[in-house]
């Protein structure tokens, strides 16, 4: 079982972040995914539009997608584009849920605070610890801003808060969660986030810089992608750069 994350698309109104787009989509095409989950950031300008041409281009791909907002999102435009599609049903918090065949259940929490950069799961806890008591497969969870410490010079300001209680939700889940996955950071990463494997996607958009401890070196990263593979209750996930 297949499932594609992109994050972080950025678009604009212009050419450029579409074009990024469309060269993953079009790699991703023949992986033929079970699922296409979309961590935040979807759009920064000309919001409605933006929405309304990526959601052509994952409509085109044939599969179940699911999103949840990030700090440059328009919240309404976002609803309006994809409230039907993600069962969203009146305000915010933008959650979803997808049930990939009987084996994996999908989980997008927006932790998103309006006007806000940083995120916080305080909202969500007690919908999520009610989704995650439901019987099922495990659940992959995904969110816009990293509930974790990345390390990267500047980036932890603007995490996600509350990310203490949502351990505590998820560690009590157990083996109801498989992992958690986020974006917002413009950097592929792995850690450990309440006992679970936990990663970033890369963003389709321009990526930041590696800056750890002062210190960096000159990066030009290409648009990427995670693949979540799932394979007899294993998750591994795989970093693709379109270099
Ligand atoms: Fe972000």
């Amino acid at each position: 079982m297949i499932i594609a994350q992109l994050s972080d698309i950025h678009a604009d109104g212009s050419r450029g972040p579409l074009d990024r787009l469309d060269r993953v989509l079009g790699w991703l095409r023949p992986m033929r995914p079970d699922a296409i989950i979309v961590s935040g950031d979807l759009a920064e300008f000309e919001h409605a539009q933006s929405y309304q041409q990526i959601d052509e281009r994952l409509t085109g791909m044939g599969v179940p997608f699911y999103v949840v907002p990030g700090n440059v999102d328009d919240h309404h435009a976002l609803h309006q584009v994809f409230g039907a599609k993600m069962g969203w049903s009146g305000s915010r918090p933008l959650n979803c849920v997808g049930q990939v065949g009987d084996r994996l259940r999908l989980i997008g929490l927006d932790v998103t605070v309006a006007g806000a950069h940083h995120g916080d799961a305080a909202p969500v806890l007690d919908w999520l610890a009610t989704e995650l008591q439901r019987p099922g497969p495990p659940a992959l969870i995904f969110q816009h801003q990293h509930p974790f410490f990345c390390g990267i010079d500047g980036k932890d300001r603007n995490n996600c808060r509350s990310h203490e209680a949502l351990s505590l939700v998820i560690g009590k889940a157990d083996s109801a969660v498989l992992g958690l996955s986020c974006g917002h950071v413009h950097r592929p990463l792995f850690t450990r986030f309440a006992g679970m494997p936990a990663t970033m996607a890369p963003s389709v958009a321009r990526a930041n810089r590696l800056r750890l401890d002062g210190k960096e070196s000159e990066i030009s990263d290409p648009p990427g992608l995670l693949i979540h593979h799932m394979q007899d209750g294993r998750l591994v996930s795989h970093v693709v750069m379109l270099g």
